[in-house]
């Protein structure tokens, strides 16, 4: 841990203006939102840090303790308080948004749908594909494309190659091949179907990692939004990326009727270090919308992802402000239409088009600039502007909210879900029960 600050018996305990405190099963949480930071203590050093109002030193505090018969040394107070410090619990953060460095900032990720076209019809798909669609444009064009965005990218930029099903474009490998001779970081969005073992091995060769989308854990239930004869073939293109060490994240959409089989979707995979399995809900976009019955709740989604763990590590100091969508990061249709995120490609959330606007104009322009700003925690509404978690979770998801109110402003609706799942792993981070009161785990 490296030490900006020593403190000694003198030293004036700052206080925290916004000091959250969650006690669970002993263990104290205290959390100063602006950072954001936490510690974990015992009850007398939550105390202390709620008492703490910026004019009293510790030594001062100590002897309050003392004269209350609370057993506590002054060098354990001490380096109770270096501990917090050393955790930046009291850091005053700089109030700058990322939105200063504008101009300076770079594409990191770029979704990007090279056709609408796909094999299946599933009964939510929110791009609402099918293989009536025709693909729309040559390889070559999208390859110029990648060229052409190169000089506005960040090193290493994710392209997420998406549709439709990628695997349907006819000249996918000439467009991944050369996504990887640009030195982009390709990952694929695929429904497993089209994954024979040549196509591994290519896969194996350009892309970091894959998605595979399998809505249970046998053909029963995944076929009821997939069709039939469909759940062999992804599981055994789980196998064959996985046996060439590809990474593999086996994405689950959670609907109401599967999710009781949701957590059997692991034993029907392969039991290879590479293989995840991931889940989100289902939501109310294309041809999922009006799917009332299949929709899960916050309860439903938090009771069944908690034992699970989120998969995020929290980083004191790292201000979350958004999720980067048009910040960092853009989506472009299968027409070349270019949106702040793949969940977000509605009229409103036009950018413009890759292939007639220049993509200058496009990536600095007032729309998108207005659209990043609308995104930040701190600008899109009230309660997560308030909301003691904000910069963990940065607003959550407002795709959700855009689907279900027609407004991205607004709290994520998954919020309550989001909370509880960001307080499980701050606790998870922690070891148990501290020996001593004030001691941190
Ligand atoms: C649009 S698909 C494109 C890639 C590929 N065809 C596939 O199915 O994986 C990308 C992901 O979006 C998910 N998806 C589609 N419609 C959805 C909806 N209405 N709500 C939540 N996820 C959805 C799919 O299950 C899939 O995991
Ligand atoms: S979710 Fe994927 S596989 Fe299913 S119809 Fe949509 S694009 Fe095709
Ligand atoms: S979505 Fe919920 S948890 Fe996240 S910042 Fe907003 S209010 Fe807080």
């Amino acid at each position: 841990m490296t030490r900006e600050r020593f403190v000694d018996a003198n030293w004036i305990v700052p206080t925290v203006p916004e000091l959250k405190v969650v006690e669970r099963s002993g263990r104290w949480l205290c959390l100063n939102p602006e950072v954001p930071a936490w510690i974990f203590t015992g009850k007398p050093g939550a105390l202390l840090l709620q008492k703490a109002d910026g004019k009293r030193s510790i030594r001062e505090y100590h002897d309050e303790m003392v004269s209350n018969a609370v057993e506590v040394s002054l060098p354990k107070l001490t380096e109770f308080f270096q501990s917090a410090v050393d955790k930046k619990l009291f850091e005053k953060p700089e109030r700058e948004g990322s939105l200063v460095s504008w101009k300076d900032r770079k594409l990191s990720a770029l979704y990007l749908h090279i056709t609408n076209r796909c094999n299946l019809q599933c009964s939510y798909c929110y791009r609402e594909s099918s293989s009536h669609l025709a693909v729309l444009h040559d390889p070559g064009k999208l390859c110029g494309l990648l060229e052409y965005v190169k000089p506005f990218t960040a090193p290493g930029m994710e392209v997420s190659f998406s549709g439709g099903e990628p695997l349907m474009h006819p000249g996918f490998q000439e467009i991944a091949a050369t996504s990887s001779r640009l030195e982009y970081t390709n990952r694929l969005l695929t429904n497993g179907t089209l994954i024979t073992d040549e196509m591994a091995d290519f896969i194996a060769a350009h892309f970091r990692s894959v998605k595979i989308s399998l809505d249970g854990p046998n053909d029963e239930i995944h076929s009821r939004t997939r069709g039939r004869g469909n759940f062999a073939r992804a599981v055994r293109s789980v196998e064959r990326l996985a046996e060439r060490g590809v990474k593999v994240s086996v994405q689950v959409t959670l609907t109401k009727s599967a999710l009781p089989h949701a957590n059997e979707v692991k034993g029907a995979l392969p039991a290879l270090p590479n293989v995840a399995v991931r889940f989100t809900p289902l939501l109310p976009m294309g041809r999922g919308t009006g799917m009332e019955s299949e929709y899960i709740d916050n309860d439903e989604f938090y009771n069944f992802a908690s034992g699970q763990g989120s998969g995020t590590r929290y980083t004191r100091g790292q201000c979350n402000r958004s999720c980067h969508a048009g910040m960092g990061s853009l989506s472009i249709a299968e027409n070349g239409d270019v949106y702040p995120c793949h969940l977000f490609h509605a009229r409103e959330f036009h950018f413009g088009n890759i292939f007639h606007d220049p993509f200058e104009e496009i990536f600095f322009g007032a729309k998108v600039k207005a659209f990043a700003r609308s995104m930040d925690v701190e600008q899109n509404n009230p309660i997560c502007r308030d909301c003691e978690l904000r910069f963990l979770c940065a607003g959550g998801c407002h795709a959700n909210t855009l689907h279900a109110t027609g407004d991205h402003h607004g709290v994520d609706t998954f919020c309550s879900y989001q909370k509880r799942i960001i307080y499980d792993t701050l606790f998870a981070s922690s070891s148990p029960t501290p020996s001593h009161p004030l001691k941190q785990p």
